[in-house]
C-alpha cells in the first residue's frame, strides 16, 4: 500500500512539473512513508533521472536537491513496504536493465517469484527484492518483441497476477505516462495543458477538480493533451465519466492546526451537521433500509475503526429496529460469507472505500448472491462502485492516518439506517422516528459541548498517563465499541498499550494485570439508571487493586464512587452518546502522542489506506 503520482505537461503551459510532483506526493504520504522516489524527464537534456531513498519524502527531496531540477514529466512514489526491507534499493521507482524505463507501483504482484525466475533465465539483472521490479524487466523484455511500447505494456500486464496501480515513464517517450489499474486505486486528473495520475483526489486538488476514476482492468496512457484508456483491448469513452469535485483545498489542508488529527477532531461538529443534512436530503438511507427489510440475515463488516462503527450499528439495530446484525472483522469474512446467500445483505463500512479486506469480504458475499450496502466517505471509490447501494458520509478528506471524524459520521449514517429500518418494521411509530431523527440533528452539538467540557482536564490527565506503559478502557453495552475505538486511537498514535474490554469481562482475566497505579478508563454511556450500579461495581473492583481510575461519562455519573477523576460531557441520551464520548478519547490519544513526541498524523508502521491483505 503506497502512493503514486505522475504528471506530464506541455512546457509552454507548465514549464516545470517538479513542484506538482513533489507536492502531489507529499499529500500521499499518509499511504506509507518508508521510502520515497522520483523518476522524471529533465527539461533540456530529455534524460530520465531517478532519485530515491528510504525515509520521508522531505528527506529524500532535500538530500538529492530534487526540487532544484526542472522536469517536463515525471512519476513519484511513497512506499509502505511489503516485499523487501525499506531501504534505498527497494524504494521505487524501479528500472529495467538499460535504465530507460521507470515504474512506480502500488499493490502486490502475486506471481512475481515465477516471473522473476523466468526473467533471470532470460538474462535480466535484478537490483531489488521487490515484486515491482519484475514489471520494469517485463516491459524491457516485451519492448524488444513488440512493434511499439504500448503493445509491450499490454503484453506485460497480461502476465501480472495480483493488485496494482502502475505508472510508467519511458525515456524514449518523454511526454507519455503509461498506467494500469487492478484493485489498487488510481485516478486521472485532467488539467489545461497537462494531465496527472494519482492514488487519490486530494493530492491533485491544487491543480485540477476534474477527475476520472479508473476501473479495475483499465490501462492506457496520458499525455499533456490526451487521455487514452482501454479495457480488454477496447478503447473506453471516458468523457461521460468525468467527476468534478467541490471540496475546497482548505478542507484537505491543516487550517491552522498543528496536526491533521487535531484539525479533524475539531471538525467533527461541522461534518456531523453536514452529514446529517446530506442524509436527510437524499434517498440513500431509505433505499438501503428497503434492502435490509427484504433480507433475512444482516451482516456488517469493516476493518479497524470502521469495524467499531459496525459494532455501534449492531447495538442500535437491536435497540431501534429489534433486528440482529452480525458484525465481523472484514479480514475474517470466510467464516461468515459461507452462511450468506440471496437471503442476506452485507453492509460494508469503509471510509476510504478501498480497504482490501473489506473489498474481499464484499466480493465473497456478492458471489453468494447477497445484496451489498456500502457506507463510505469517498465518492467513486471501489467499494461503493461494487455495491448495490451506497450511503455516503460527508466528512470531507481525512488526511491523518487515525480515523477520527470519519468514525462519527459512519456512526451517524448507520444510526439513520437503524432508525429507518425500525420505522419499516413498525418498531418505531412515525412520530417516534421523527423525534429521534430530530434528536440526531444535535450530534454535532454533542461533540462540540463535549470537546469544550473535556479539553482542559485531558491536558492534565496526560501528564500522568504518558508515563504508563499500558492501560485499560472499559465500558458496558454501547460503551464497549466506544472503548474499543478509544483504545485503538491511544495505541496507534501514542504507542502506549491500551486494551478495551466489556467492563463485566475484566474480572475474567484482564484484571490480573492491575496493580497500584495501573490506569483504567471507564466509558459510561446512558441509560445511567440501567448501567450505573454495574459500572460502579466494576470501578470498585479496579480501585480495590490500586488502579488509577478515570471515568468519562454522560451526565448522571457525577456521583460515581471509586473513580479518581470523573469527566462528564453533557446530558446526552442513547442516540447522542457516541458523539459526546468519542471526542474526549480521541483528544486523549492525540495529546498523549504529542506529549511523547510521536507524529500523530503518521504513526509508525501504519498507512491510511490498507490495500494489502
Ligand atoms: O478506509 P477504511 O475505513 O476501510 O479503513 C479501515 C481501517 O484501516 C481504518 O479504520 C484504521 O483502523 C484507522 N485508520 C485507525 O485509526
Amino acid at each position: 500500500m503506497c502512493g503514486i503520482v505522475g504528471v506530464t505537461a506541455d512546457p509552454d503551459q507548465v514549464p516545470n512539473v517538479m513542484p506538482m510532483l513533489v507536492q502531489g506526493l507529499k499529500r500521499l504520504e499518509y499511504r506509507g512513508y518508508d521510502s520515497a522516489g522520483f523518476a522524471f524527464i529533465e527539461c533540456g537534456s530529455q534524460k530520465l533521472l531517478v532519485f530515491k531513498n528510504k525515509g520521508r519524502i522531505d528527506d529524500v527531496v532535500r538530500s538529492y536537491g530534487v526540487s532544484t531540477y526542472c522536469a517536463i514529466s515525471g512519476i513519484a512514489h511513497t512506499r509502505w513496504a511489503t516485499h523487501g526491507a525499506p531501504n534505498q534499493v527497494n524504494a521505487h521507482p524501479h528500472l529495467d536493465c538499460n535504465k530507460k524505463i521507470a515504474i512506480v507501483h502500488n499493490g502486490i504482484i502475486k506471481n512475481f517469484a515465477e516471473l522473476r525466475e523466468w526473467l533471470v533465465e532470460q538474462g535480466h539483472r535484478f537490483e531489488s527484492d521487490t515484486d515491482t521490479e519484475v514489471i520494469a524487466h517485463l516491459l524491457e523484455h516485451f519492448s524488444r518483441e513488440e512493434r511499439d511500447f504500448f503493445s509491450a505494456f499490454k503484453k506485460a500486464l497480461r502476465m501480472l497476477e495480483g493488485a496494482y496501480a502502475i505508472a510508467v515513464l519511458h525515456e524514449d517517450e518523454p511526454l507519455r505516462i503509461y498506467f494500469a489499474r487492478n484493485i489498487s486505486p488510481l485516478l486521472i486528473g485532467l488539467g489545461i495543458g497537462f494531465n496527472m495520475l494519482s492514488s487519490d483526489i486530494p493530492s491533485m486538488l491544487p491543480y485540477t477538480r476534474r477527475f476520472i476514476v479508473l476501473n479495475d482492468g483499465e490501462y492506457g496512457y496520458i499525455e499533456p493533451y490526451r487521455v487514452h484508456i482501454e479495457k480488454e483491448g477496447r478503447s473506453i469513452d471516458w468523457r461521460a465519466r468525468i467527476t468534478t469535485i467541490t471540496w475546497s483545498l482548505e478542507d484537505a489542508e491543516k487550517g491552522g492546526y498543528p496536526h491533521y488529527m487535531l484539525k479533524e477532531i475539531m471538525e467533527q461538529p461541522r461534518v456531523l451537521y453536514e452529514t446529517y443534512m446530506g442524509l436527510l436530503s437524499s434517498r440513500e438511507v431509505e433505499d438501503a433500509a428497503k434492502i435490509l427489510a427484504d433480507t433475512d440475515k444482516i451482516f456488517i463488516t469493516g476493518a479497524g475503526t470502521s469495524y467499531h462503527a459496525s459494532l455501534v450499528f449492531t447495538y442500535y439495530l437491536s435497540l431501534l429496529a429489534r433486528e440482529l446484525a452480525i458484525p465481523f472483522i472484514a479480514s475474517e469474512y470466510s467464516t461468515y460469507s459461507r452462511l450468506s446467500g440471496s437471503d442476506s445483505a452485507l453492509i460494508v463500512v469503509s471510509q476510504s472505500g478501498e480497504t482490501i479486506d473489506s473489498l474481499q469480504a464484499l466480493r465473497a458475499f456478492k458471489k453468494k448472491g447477497a445484496k451489498i450496502i456500502a457506507v463510505s466517505n469517498v465518492i467513486g471509490s471501489t467499494i461503493p462502485r461494487e455495491s448495490d447501494k451506497t450511503i455516503y458520509t460527508r466528512a470531507g478528506p481525512e488526511i491523518g492516518v487515525a480515523a477520527t471524524k470519519t468514525f462519527l459520521t459512519q456512526v451517524l449514517a448507520l444510526t439513520f439506517l437503524s432508525l429507518r429500518l425500525g420505522l419499516i418494521r413498525g418498531v418505531l411509530t412515525q412520530s417516534e422516528y421523527k423525534d429521534l431523527v430530530n434528536e440526531l440533528k444535535r450530534a454535532g452539538e454533542a461533540a462540540s459541548v463535549s470537546i469544550e467540557k473535556s479539553s482542559r482536564i485531558i491536558e492534565r490527565l496526560v501528564i500522568g498517563l504518558k508515563k504508563s506503559n499500558s492501560m485499560y478502557i472499559l465500558g458496558r453495552e454501547l460503551g464497549v465499541p466506544l472503548a474499543y475505538e478509544g483504545a485503538l486511537k491511544v495505541k496507534e498514535v501514542s504507542y502506549i498499550h491500551a486494551e478495551a474490554y466489556p467492563a463485566g469481562e475484566s474480572k475474567h482475566g484482564p484484571i490480573a494485570l492491575v496493580e497500584p497505579g495501573f490506569p483504567v478508563i471507564f466509558v459510561a454511556t446512558p441509560p445511567a439508571e440501567h448501567l450505573f450500579e454495574k459500572l460502579q461495581g466494576n470501578i470498585m473492583e479496579m480501585k480495590a487493586r490500586g488502579a488509577s481510575t478515570i471515568l468519562f461519562g454522560v451526565d448522571g455519573y457525577e456521583d460515581v464512587k471509586g473513580a479518581d477523576i470523573v469527566v462528564t460531557v453533557g446530558p446526552w441520551g442513547e442516540v447522542l452518546a457516541p458523539y459526546a464520548l468519542t471526542p474526549p478519547l480521541q483528544l486523549l490519544a492525540y495529546r498523549l502522542a504529542v506529549a511523547l513526541g510521536r507524529d500523530p498524523d503518521k504513526p509508525r508502521n501504519l498507512a491510511k489506506t490498507v490495500t494489502v491483505e
